[in-house]
């Protein structure tokens, strides 16, 4: 299929090619606009911190070893600190001077030879963050959480609650996988304070593993699922009825030429087209639903939640294919297909009783990295924003900052040709105790946005009703834009 070069993608990556020099607090300058006096926290997101790695190219945009921005909110200045996570493996590569280890979707140079019966793989901590239990955790879904000193950011290395996240299935099991993986998208129950996660674990038998984290830190495997295949699941809908939901598509890793080096996991994957999506609902009593849905892959759910009539939500930006390594590769060298799809915003209703699932489109515009007001995880919900593209958009990029009404369809727009944009954090306007809750949208949202021009990356705080600009700061140097970011208000940021 045809493809053509983006200058604004081959920019952005040409610009973050190499890790990023690292910051201690500086002051970001303000470029734009005034702080406001009520914006008080913390910024931190996580993601790729580069593109290559002594020399060689990540050949997956999941593979760029982790870097952690923090952005310090005090009312009147942002100061700004960032750090690469010091993975074990990263820290032997830089000693070592040359590339150790195979990674999702990069094997080491020099083809079968150099990659047979290499089994341990780059665990690169890029993905996200969490706050909760007392620890600050970045998170990969492949492997262990690295535990950070939240006033430094400095690597506390990994972190396996005390042992739950041992493999405790059988010796081949735990040769396969010795660590369980630990998704990036856990989410925190609105009511009881529990952090929900989950990891899918290849092995002898493939499970799907279910943990809980109390407020205080607890962590304990809840339930275990057994798997048909190595499936490839990024996130999972949590509901404040405290359902689980699970779309396990037909994208499944082959274990066997992954862990043998003929491919790297993510080129080992295949993709069942004509098969359907295994829909998994585990409810609060802990009994598992099978339900089944026509075929697509999921990256992220907007969010979820139970129906008055008892019907479970759950909205997703669904794909019609799986991304092949070839076009994600093309998407490295800054090249795009013609006829791009990226994902769109469908609403799936799931009921337990009949056994049915049922789909509905709710936008034309695609989108990816959904984000949604924090105080409505799990319960019903208007908005949602997001990076995406409008139909008919002249680049194949989701080089737009979307905010969408799930309720109506209607679309906000924020865009600036030549930039691309992060995923949106929102800052929700507190609730004033004694007084009626402020609306859904009220508040800020604070995402990064890249610029070739003007030779560094800046911070954007926009009105999240209506996403004007109300102050934009410039970083230092470029970072890449990476993948999420959490906020942590003052009164809960503080770890310690
Ligand atoms: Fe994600």
């Amino acid at each position: 299929m045809p493809v053509r070069r983006y200058a604004v993608l081959g920019d952005y990556l040409a610009a973050n090619r190499h890790a990023a020099a690292e910051y201690d607090d500086v002051e970001l300058e303000l470029v734009e606009g005034a702080l406001p006096s009520d914006l008080v926290g913390t910024l931190l997101r996580n993601g790729n911190g580069r593109f290559e790695h002594h020399g060689v190219a990540y050949e997956h945009l999941f593979d760029g070893d982790g870097m952690v921005a923090r952005f310090q909110f005090d009312g009147q200045r942002v100061r700004y600190r960032n750090r690469h996570v010091q993975t074990a493996e990263l820290v032997a590569e830089e000693k070592a001077g040359r590339m150790l280890y195979r990674s999702f979707g990069t094997n080491l140079p020099g083809g079968l030879r150099a990659n047979f019966g290499k089994t341990q793989f780059k665990n690169t901590a890029n993905t996200s963050l969490v706050a909760h239990g007392g620890q600050l955790l970045a998170l990969w879904e492949g492997g262990l959480p690295h535990r950070l000193d939240p006033d430094t950011l400095a690597t506390l290395g990994r972190f396996d609650y005390e042992g739950v996240l041992r493999n405790p299935f059988s010796w081949l099991d735990r040769r396969i996988t010795p660590e369980l993986p630990f998704s990036a998208h856990p989410k925190v129950h609105p009511t009881t304070g529990v952090l929900h996660n989950f990891g899918t674990v290849a092995g002898r038998q493939h499970r799907l593993v279910l943990y809980e984290v109390s407020p205080a830190g607890q962590a304990r495997i809840a339930h275990v699922l057994p798997m048909p295949a190595a499936t490839f699941a990024h996130d999972f809908v949590l509901t404040q009825s405290g359902h689980q939901i699970f779309f396990l598509t037909p994208v499944a890793f082959d274990v066997l030429r992954a862990l043998t080096g003929l491919a790297s996991p993510a080129a080992s994957i295949r993709v069942g087209r004509d098969q359907p999506t295994q829909v998994v609902v585990v409810a609060p009593d802990g009994q598992a639903h099978h339900l089944t849905t026509e075929f697509g892959f999921v990256f992220h759910f907007v969010n979820g939640y139970q129906d008055a009539d008892g019907t479970l939500v759950a909205d997703a930006l669904l794909l019609p294919d799986y991304p092949d390594t070839l076009s994600i590769k093309a998407y490295l060298s800054g090249y795009l297909p013609d006829d791009q799809t990226q994902a769109r915003f469908v609403r799936f209703r799931l009921d337990l009783t009949r056994g049915t699932v049922t789909r509905q489109p709710i936008s034309d515009y695609e989108g990816e990295l959904p984000e949604i007001n924090p105080d409505r995880l799990g319960q019903p919900y208007r908005y949602t924003w997001i990076i995406g593209r409008p139909p008919h958009h002249s680049l194949p990029l989701l080089d737009h900052l979307l905010k969408l009404d799930v309720q109506t369809g209607e679309v906000r727009v924020a865009y600036q040709p030549g930039t691309l944009c992060s995923e949106p954090v929102v800052v929700p306007q507190p609730a004033a105790p004694g007084h009626t809750p402020p609306p859904e949208d009220a508040g800020y949202v604070l995402y990064l946005r890249f610029d070739a021009t003007s030779n560094c990356t800046e911070l954007l705080v926009g009105d999240a009703a209506t996403l004007v600009t109300i102050a934009r700061l410039r970083l230092p140097h470029h970072i890449p834009l990476g993948f999420h970011g959490i906020w942590l208000p003052d009164e809960v940021g503080g770890l310690h």
